[in-house]
C-alpha cells in the first residue's frame, strides 16, 4: 500500500507513469468512467479548500466511485478533541482511499502511520502539497511539451507556500532545470529546500526581489498568494501582501511562449486583465488537476488501468 505525503514518495518513473495515465484519461475520459465502481474516497479537510477537495471528489465520481467526508474541522470530531490517528483508524473502515488537508505540518504523515487505506496529503500547513504539483507538472508537460530544460520562476510567498515547496522539490529532479526564486527577503524559500534540494544537488537557481527584471528569461512563471493564515501578525501580512502584481505591463516583457501558472485562489497577485492573455493558463490548470487526480486514485487503488 502506498501513501503520497511528499512528492518524493513517487520516483520519477512513477511520476511519469501517472502523467502518462492522465494523458490517456484526458484523451478518452468516458473509457474510465467505471474503473472505480464501488470504491469510496474520503476527503478529510481540516482547512479551507475549494479546488483541491472538489477536484478530488470530481475525480472519484468521474471514475464511477463515490465520496464522503467533511470540509472543515468544526464539522468533525476534531472539535471534541479527537486526534488524527483515531480519526483515520475509523475512516479506514469506511473508505478505500483518503485525501487529507491539515493546518499542521506532518499531520498526513501521522495519519498514514495508522491507516489501513492509502493516504494522500492534500496540503499540510506550510509544508507540502504533492497533488498540486502533479497538477502543475501535467500542465507544464502538456503545454510546453517537456519538463526538462526549462527556466522556471516562482514568485510570491516562497516561505509558507507549500505548492512552491513541492514544485521545486519535483522539478529539481528533471534535467537542466533552472529556478528563479522571486520573493521579498522575508518570504524566501526555507533553508531545508535551498540546502538539500538545490545547493547539494547543484541545481542552478537565483534569488531575486524584482519580477520585472527577470520575467523575460522565464519559460514558466508560477505565481503564488501570500499565505495570510500562516503569518504570526497581521501587520507583516499587510506590508507584504501586494509585493507582486503581475499585470500586462510586466507580461509585455515576457517571452511570447512563457506560461503563467497559479495554484489558485488568486487574491491580488495577478491583475484580472492578464486572464485574457493566452499565456495565462491557471484556469486550464484546474482541469488538469482533475485528470491527474483520476490517475492518482487509479494507481493507488491499483485498479485495472486497461481502457474499457
Ligand atoms: C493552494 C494551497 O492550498 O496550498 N491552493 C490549492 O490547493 N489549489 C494555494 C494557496 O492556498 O495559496
Amino acid at each position: 500500500m502506498k501513501h503520497i505525503i511528499t512528492p518524493l514518495d513517487l520516483s520519477i518513473k512513477e511520476m511519469d507513469s501517472y502523467l502518462d495515465l492522465a494523458d490517456r484519461i484526458m484523451a478518452a475520459p468516458k473509457k474510465f468512467s467505471h474503473v472505480c465502481d464501488g470504491k469510496k474516497l474520503a476527503t478529510l479537510f481540516y482547512e479551507p479548500s475549494t479546488r483541491t477537495r472538489l477536484s478530488f471528489e470530481a475525480a472519484m465520481l468521474n471514475l464511477g466511485g463515490s465520496v464522503l467526508g467533511f470540509s472543515s474541522s468544526e464539522s468533525s470530531s476534531a472539535t471534541k478533541g479527537e486526534n488524527v490517528a483515531d480519526t483515520i483508524r475509523v475512516i479506514s473502515s469506511f473508505a478505500d482511499i483518503c485525501a487529507i488537508r491539515h493546518p499542521k505540518e506532518g499531520a498526513p504523515m501521522v495519519a498514514a502511520q495508522y491507516s489501513k487505506i492509502p493516504v494522500v496529503n492534500a496540503g499540510d500547513g506550510g509544508h507540502q502539497h504533492p497533488t498540486q504539483t502533479l497538477t502543475d507538472i501535467l500542465t507544464i508537460r502538456a503545454l510546453k511539451g517537456r519538463l526538462q530544460g526549462l527556466t522556471v520562476g516562482l514568485c510570491g510567498d516562497l516561505k509558507f507556500g507549500r505548492t512552491a515547496h513541492s514544485l521545486i522539490t519535483t522539478l529539481a529532479r528533471y534535467a537542466n532545470i533552472r529556478f528563479v526564486l522571486i520573493s521579498p527577503l522575508e518570504l524566501k524559500i526555507p533553508d531545508y529546500i535551498r540546502d538539500t534540494t538545490l545547493i547539494q544537488k547543484n541545481i542552478p537557481f537565483q534569488e531575486v526581489e524584482r519580477l520585472e527584471n527577470i520575467i523575460g528569461d522565464l519559460d514558466v512563471l508560477y505565481m503564488t498568494r501570500v499565505q495570510r493564515e500562516r503569518f504570526f501578525n497581521e501587520e507583516d501580512y499587510v506590508r507584504l501582501k501586494d509585493s507582486y502584481i503581475l499585470d500586462m505591463a510586466k507580461m509585455n516583457l515576457a517571452k511570447k511562449d512563457m506560461i503563467v501558472l497559479h495554484p489558485l485562489p488568486r487574491v491580488n497577485e495577478i491583475a484580472t486583465e492578464v486572464d485574457q492573455d493566452p499565456r495565462a493558463v491557471y484556469f486550464e490548470q484546474v482541469q488538469y488537476g482533475v485528470y491527474i487526480r483520476m490517475a492518482l486514485i487509479m494507481k493507488l487503488l491499483e485498479v485495472d488501468d486497461i481502457e474499457r
